[in-house]
């Protein structure tokens, strides 16, 4: 905060002086100044005292402390103003403008180069591309600039010889998005002509003392200043400009902006074509008027890509339009030649500056703006324009230089002082009237139409004949007589300070100064011979051409005299101030403390007649008197009105004016404010702070709110949403089940009826929610259609059935044929068909085991070839009852062999291929491996699955154990004897029968190949 300054370092705002005394006012300054505080507020406009040494004040820890901070939060700065003008756009969406002023040398372009240094630092927190590229594009245009329209002078040794306005766009983000710079009056005489110890500009020496020596010699050039005539002045100064690194960093520089290989070349070509045209001389021999040595005119010719003889002509005759439109050549007088060259250099570099400005902003305008798109599109104005000067000789250029301060004082005076004034009056507030000098008597001496210098120089530029600039003075004298602030010689004869016939004074706002008239009139026609433009016009160089347009014009055409200078230079500075007047204006006013560049003199005379022609006197005066904001009632309660409970969210009072009062008074400031008729006005800037800092204070909860309010209207319209959907969601998943039922009862209505009984009927496909439902149903319709079937059977051939249904689960599809198309017999052995002449032996056998073992039932009989304990194979007739497994001996009228109860049991394995064999598993490990034989039935029908479902069906209906059935693919694993034995089944070409053979680890089973 301005207190954290202690007192020994002075006031930090004028304002605060005890007294507004001229005394106090530059104890001040001087105090702060011997201190190391160059600058000093006088309320929101910064007084800048030039340190003439660098200060450790400008780094980036700086700016991370004047970034968004409020104008009396930390020590004056021009950061501060640049932050203040940069918070009016962003949060008012006001265009600003921050205008610098101050005499040659007081600080002025390096205030303005600050400022655009703090304004790119603080923007573009995202580091966008295009942003970074226009602040880069604007950052490095300053050091183009500074090349080609700085020069060294007796008082500043970077004095910029134009003045400059620049307009920094920002979008609604608040990020540059481009920009674009007008500059005013280049000082262009100074190209042929310097005053002692002065130089020329910057860029003729950075080219001559930087550039390579191949650049030179492709330019006709030695890197020597000395040599040329409108460098050798400048030569020999001591200067603390380093010409050759500063050729390397406008060189950079132009690449960085986007100039071309070619521009940067033609550039260059331009400014060699001067050195070489100023060092042209012109020799008469009485008749005509010879260029001295042709050389020079090649060189110029080649390097501005004219012909020779173009190039000759143009300087030595000028084409004149007689009165009957005819055209004649008239040869120049040596001193003629000598004026068109040098009028001709001028005018090269007036326009080689005028395109490369035009060139950047073509670079940095704003492309693509789309108000709707990206918001108002707002401005910050830089203005660095030359200061008031006073030279022992001011000619032409300082008259127009000190006009246009004066209208810059108007505008100070029109913004500060008399607004000011003026807005107290309109709403009724108290005040005291400040006196001020009010130059615009001065502003009118000069650009009043008639009666003003300008308009009298016009004149004598306008009339026909000789008219010098003595005639022309005494023109001025004549009109001008009465007007107070213009003397001369003839009008007070007594003041030797001036000279007959010579000089005349002006009394300006800042001082009186005496110009020298000498020159005025060829200054103010600003004359160009037509020719030199034709021939630039049809160059061969895009680049030169396009700086020349008007250069197309043939000499009939050029009838209209072209406006003067002082008359384009007026007009631009009005349109300037238009234009700045509509921004909202912050102030730098600087100061130059000595005349010697010293960092420690302060030198007193020298900055009280600044601080009296700054108007910083009344400035702090007004001040004082005045009231630092003001605002609509409405604009302060839109603003304030959260931080007071009667206000917040919308008052209940009268008017507006009373709810101000009511934040007012809620706040305990009321003796820092004023009521205008619609305005508030608050006295001291911490009053406004205060109120700021509590509404930021208050913002994230006030966010947070409407957040929360707006976050549960949200949530309350999902969630109603929701239940719709689900709403819908649930009568349509009742709509599908009802659907999917309404379905099936169409389709199997008639099931009982059918002669399948609904088996071929297709099921509708099921929503998700019924899959399992579905499932089931499936089932229940299978079993209920089976149990159809399944009714339908005689009881005799439920055995079978039942059979055939233990075989198919037992088998579970692995083993191909299982004989299930076929009626299964069982008792093959009794049967006569299938054994014809054995069956009957068999039947008595078997009655009599009947008798003798109880057993209630055969399962299965057959012939098999059977592997006995010595591992020989013999044919046997295998006889399963329900209560034993017979082995018999078919050539022994079938004697049982062995008899094992069916429970030692304990499983069966068979392969998955189409021979017969079958291993009866048993409990004991010895278990029985045989092959079924067929008889006359059918020689090919499979039985071991007659012999495995008869015999799991019985298992697992009477005797309720599982029996449990294994299908090999390859070899079948059993034992014999305890020991384990593995069976595989080969095919045999040439085998009748099929038969066991034993192998290494068992048996193989050999079967025919068919
Ligand atoms: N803030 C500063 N810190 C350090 N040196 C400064 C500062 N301001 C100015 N100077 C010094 O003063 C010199 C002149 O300043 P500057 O070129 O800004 O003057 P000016 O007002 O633009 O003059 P002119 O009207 O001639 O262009 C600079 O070259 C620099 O050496
Ligand atoms: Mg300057």
């Amino acid at each position: 905060m301005a207190e954290l300054e202690g007192l020994e370092f002075g006031k930090s705002d004028f304002v605060l002086l005890d007294e507004v005394t001229m005394e106090q006012f530059m104890e001040n300054l001087k105090l702060r100044f011997e201190k190391g505080r160059i600058y000093t507020y006088i309320g929101e406009v910064v007084v800048s005292v030039n340190p003439y040494q660098q200060m450790d004040i400008y780094g980036k820890e700086t700016i991370d402390a004047y970034r968004g901070r409020e104008l009396y939060e930390n020590p004056p700065h021009l950061y501060a103003v640049s932050d203040a003008a940069y918070k009016a756009m962003k949060r008012r969406a006001k265009d600003t403008c921050i205008v610098i002023s101050g005499e040659s040398g007081a600080g002025k372009t390096e205030a303005s180069k600050y400022i655009m240094q703090y304004i790119a630092a603080i923007t573009n927190p995202s580091q966008r591309k295009e942003v970074e590229s226009v602040k880069n594009v604007l950052l490095k245009s300053n050091c183009v600039l500074e090349a080609f329209g700085n020069a060294k002078t007796n008082r500043n040794d970077n004095s910029s010889r134009f003045g400059k306005y620049m307009d920094i766009n920002f979008n609604f983000n608040g990020d540059p998005t481009g920009g674009h710079i007008n500059n005013y009056l280049l000082e262009k005489s100074r190209v042929v002509h310097q005053q002692e110890g002065e130089r020329n500009f910057h860029s003729f020496y950075q080219l001559l003392r930087g550039g390579s020596q191949d650049m030179l010699a492709s330019f006709h050039l030695v890197n020597d200043p000395a040599v040329y005539t409108y460098t050798k002045e400048g030569a020999a100064t001591a200067t603390s400009n380093n010409d050759r690194s500063s050729h390397k960093a406008v060189m950079s520089a132009l690449e960085v902006i986007g100039f071309t290989k070619e521009e940067i070349n033609s550039i260059y070509q331009i400014l060699a074509s001067i050195l070489l045209l100023g060092n042209m001389q012109f020799e008469s021999d009485g008749e005509s008027v010879q260029i001295q040595g042709l050389e020079a005119v090649n060189q110029i010719s080649e390097l501005t890509d004219t012909e020779p003889d173009s190039v000759s002509k143009t300087l030595l005759y000028r084409t004149v339009a007689t009165g009957g439109g005819e055209v004649i050549e008239k040869g120049h007088t040596e001193q003629e030649a000598c004026f068109g060259r040098d009028a001709f250099a001028k005018a090269l570099y007036e326009r080689l500056f005028g395109w490369i400005v035009s060139r950047i902003n073509s670079v940095i305008e704003v492309k693509d703006y789309n108000p709707v798109l990206h918001g108002k599109n707002t401005v910050i104005g830089v203005l660095d324009i030359y200061g008031f000067e006073i030279f022992d000789n001011n000619s032409f250029e300082q008259f127009c230089i000190n006009y246009c301060n004066e209208k810059l004082q108007q505008l100070f005076i029109e913004l500060i002082l008399r607004q000011e004034q003026g807005e107290y009056q309109r709403e009724g507030i108290t005040w005291q009237h400040i006196d001020y000098f009010n130059n615009q008597i001065i502003v009118d001496l000069v650009e009043q139409s008639h009666k003003g210098i300008i308009s009298i120089l016009d004149e004598a530029c306008l009339t026909v004949g000789k008219v010098t600039d003595t005639v022309c003075l005494d023109s001025m004298d004549t009109k001008l007589a009465q007007h107070p602030h213009y003397t001369s010689r003839k009008l007070s004869p007594a003041d030797k300070t001036m000279d007959f016939q010579k000089d005349f004074r002006i009394r300006h706002y800042a001082g009186d100064v005496t110009y020298s008239v000498e020159g005025f009139l060829d200054k103010n026609k600003d004359m160009l011979y037509q020719d030199f433009k034709r021939l630039m016009y049809n160059s061969a160089n895009p680049v030169l051409k396009e700086m020349w347009p008007d250069g197309h014009l043939s000499i009939t055409e050029v009838t209209k005299r072209p406006l003067t200078a002082a008359t384009l230079f007026k007009n631009s500075i009005v349109a300037l101030v238009d234009k700045l007047a509509c921004k909202e204006p912050y102030y730098v006013r600087c100061i130059k403390p000595n005349e010697v560049k010293s960092p420690v003199l302060f030198d007193d005379a020298r900055c009280e007649h600044q601080v009296a022609y700054l108007g910083l006197m009344e400035n702090v005066m007004v001040r004082r008197a005045g009231f630092a904001y003001r605002q609509p009632y409405a604009r302060f309660l839109q603003r304030y009105k959260m931080t007071c409970e009667y206000t917040w969210p919308n008052h209940l009072m009268a008017s507006d004016r009373e709810a101000v009062e009511a934040i007012v008074t809620q706040h305990g400031f009321q003796d820092d404010v004023a009521y205008g008729h619609t305005k508030l006005f608050v006295r001291t800037p911490r009053s406004l702070f205060t109120l700021e800092q509590e509404r930021a204070a208050l913002i994230p909860i006030l966010v947070l709110f409407l957040q929360k309010v707006w976050r549960g209207a949200l949530a309350r319209l999902r969630c109603r949403r929701m239940r719709a959907i689900y709403a819908i969601m649930g009568c349509y998943k009742r709509y599908k089940v009802k659907a999917h039922f309404w379905e099936v009862e169409r389709r199997f209505a008639n099931v009982r009826t059918m002669a399948d009984y609904g088996k071929t009927v297709e099921w509708p496909s099921p929503p998700a929610a019924l899959s399992q439902f579905h499932n089931i149903t499936v089932m229940l319709h299978r079993r209920w259609w089976a149990r159809q079937i399944v009714k339908k059977l005689p009881p005799s051939n439920m055995l079978e059935v039942r059979a055939k249904v233990a075989a198919l689960t037992a088998l579970s599809g692995e083993r191909k044929d299982w004989g299930v198309r076929r009626a299964w017999e069982r008792d093959y052995l009794a049967n006569v068909r299938d054994c014809p002449q054995t069956s009957s032996g068999f039947i008595r056998v078997s009655k009599e085991l009947r008798n003798k073992d109880e057993y209630s039932q055969v399962l299965f009989s057959s012939f098999c070839r059977k592997v006995n304990r010595f591992n020989k194979s013999t044919d046997r007739g295998l006889l399963i009852t329900d209560k034993y497994i017979y082995k018999l001996d078919p050539k022994k009228q079938n004697k049982v062999l062995k008899k094992l109860p069916l429970d030692v049991f304990t499983g069966l394995s068979v392969t998955s291929g189409v021979d017969q064999m079958v291993a009866l598993h048993t409990s004991s490990q010895d278990d029985v491996l045989l092959c079924l034989q067929r008889g006359e039935l059918c020689p090919n029908q499979d039985r071991v699955g007659e012999l495995v479902g008869s015999l799991v069906d019985h298992f697992t209906r009477i005797r309720k154990v599982q029996l449990p059935v294994k299908v090999c693919c390859s070899a079948v694993q059993l034992h014999m004897r305890g020991k384990p034995k593995n069976i595989t089944v080969e095919t045999k070409p040439g085998q009748a029968h099929a038969d066991f053979k034993k192998s290494r680890d068992g048996f193989v089973l050999l079967v025919p190949a068919n």
